[in-house]
């Protein structure tokens, strides 16, 4: 059976191939294969509108400002660093998507990661040189550290390792990829790629934080199985396009359509405490409050972000303030007015003990368990909408089992917002601690039902239509 190599085709082939792909929100090789069908009668062709060529572009972004047309990286370069870690082989793809976007990428490999990948690999889809070794008298005569470091637009670092982010943190400088990255002067994109518990670790928290107060981005790491012992946990590197996405908003130096907008969003859960041992939560995640703070960051917002206890990472590029309570996450709120915008996704319990005991209740021997007495939390979204300092526009969420929409409506009204994102919290709804989420925009000018999606796309098209809302109000 014949096959074809798509790098084989001569470069207008590729072109309109590229074209066509990045149109429908394909692959290319994907493209190919349908086309190839459509002319051999199998299939009704690349271009028949079956929804799934939007669904996927939406999904991968391909025609988004991650897309292959009009990515914000084109043109520029980038340094990628590889460390040594079961991840290196996704920086393999991670190299490939970047020079398909017309990124140049030159490569750095440390030691270890020369023991995961080949540099013949890397070197082959890089399409260059792959430098490691500091003392190679010829590369350094011919580029040097010190140009490597200046010469790229950006340094990314993925896989990064616990090694190298401590490396990083503490200024060493012993081999190429840590003297480059002390050399350098350009923002550096990490995409950390370890074991949970290395990740957990507190020595690895602490560089991690410590490279964030000196300006280092982070994208990821992401929850799932790992590779090489088939544990879960949090501590996989970020796919490639979530790279690829950051790798292009970072190398955006258009102005954004909310740059200058200030941004406040809450989410995740509160914990209301019983007890010094115990309280009272919810299944929130934090999954869609931190997507849309990323999403409003991503289009040039100054996002800051109230969090109560979630298991997911802070998104670089926010702003986090952690709280545990109710109390405390409408202090952090207030506190981060004034604000152009407002949204306020967190799952905030609604009653808190009324006194919370300093010490652990205990069990009676054959006594009654202990009655709880309630009181009531303060409502955070209506103390926004209703506030003297209050942001011009304000959105809520709608946590709802039954009757979404009336209920959305009732709130709209009786907390102040302008907006009501509603979603079905029902177990069946599966949005409470899931990955995705259907839900209805409702304002006084209608209601909108947007499809079931993953909440980072639900976040990237309420960001959108955030900047669509003051785009007008400007014009207005
Ligand atoms: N909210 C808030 N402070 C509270 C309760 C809710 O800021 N104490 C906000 C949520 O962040 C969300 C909106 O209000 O934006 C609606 O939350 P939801 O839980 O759906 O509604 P409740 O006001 O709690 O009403 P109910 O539980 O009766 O549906």
């Amino acid at each position: 059976m014949a096959s074809i190599t798509i790098r084989n085709l001569d470069e207008a082939a590729k072109r309109a191939l590229r074209e066509r792909a990045a149109r429908n929100g394909r692959s290319m090789e994907e493209e190919a294969r349908l086309l190839l069908a459509a002319d051999a009668g199998l299939a009704p062709g690349p271009d028949a509108d079956t929804g799934t060529g939007q669904r996927n572009a939406a999904v991968r972004g391909d025609s988004g400002p991650d897309g292959l047309a009009g990515f914000a990286g084109a043109g520029k370069t980038v340094l990628l660093i590889l460390c040594g870690g079961v991840a290196a082989y996704k920086s393999l793809d991670l190299i490939r998507r970047l020079r398909e976007r017309g990124v140049t990428v030159r490569c750095v490999m440390t030691a270890a990661a020369r023991q995961f990948v080949t540099e013949m690999a890397v070197g082959a889809i890089c399409g260059g040189t792959v430098f490691h070794d500091l003392w190679d008298r010829q590369a350094e005569h011919d580029i040097g550290h010190i140009r490597l470091a200046r010469e790229a637009d950006l340094i990314v670092i993925a896989p990064a390792t616990a090694d190298f982010l401590a490396k990083m943190a503490n200024g060493l400088a012993d081999d190429l990829a840590s003297a480059v990255l002390l050399a350098a002067r350009r923002p550096v994109l990490a995409a950390p790629a370890m074991n949970p518990a290395m990740w957990a670790n507190p020595a690895t928290q602490r560089n991690v934080r410590r490279l964030a107060d000196d300006g280092v981005h982070f994208v990821g790491p992401e929850r799932g199985e790992m590779a090489e012992s088939g544990e879960a946990g949090l501590g996989r590197m970020a796919e490639p396009m979530a790279i690829v996405a950051r790798v292009g908003a970072l190398l955006d130096t258009r102005p954004r359509p909310l740059s200058g907008r200030k941004a406040l969003v809450t989410s995740g859960p509160t914990h209301e405490p019983i007890d010094p041992v115990r309280y009272i939560a919810n299944r929130s995640s934090g999954r869609q409050g931190h997507a849309i703070a990323a999403a409003l960051a991503e289009l040039g917002a100054e996002v800051t972000l109230v969090s109560g206890p979630v298991g997911i990472a802070d998104p670089s590029g926010v702003t986090a303030v952690h709280v545990e309570t109710a109390r405390q996450m409408q202090a952090a709120a207030e506190a981060a007015l004034p604000v152009d915008l407002a949204v306020m996704v967190a799952a905030v319990a609604d009653w808190r003990t009324a006194d919370s005991a300093e010490c652990k209740i205990k069990k009676q021997p054959g006594g009654e368990p202990p009655m709880l007495r309630m009181t009531e939390n303060p409502d955070i979204l209506h103390g926004i909408g209703h506030h003297p300092a209050r942001p011009a526009l304000v959105v809520g969420f709608a946590a709802e089992t039954n009757d979404v929409i009336d209920n959305a409506k009732a709130k709209l009204a009786r907390k102040g917002a302008d907006w009501i994102v509603a979603n079905d919290v029902s177990a069946e709804g599966g949005a409470m601690g899931g990955v995705r989420n259907t839900v209805h925009l409702v304002s006084t000018e209608g209601v909108e039902d947007w499809p079931d999606l993953p909440k980072d796309e639900v976040a990237r098209r309420l960001a959108r239509r955030v900047a669509e809302w003051f785009a007008r109000r400007e014009k207005a």
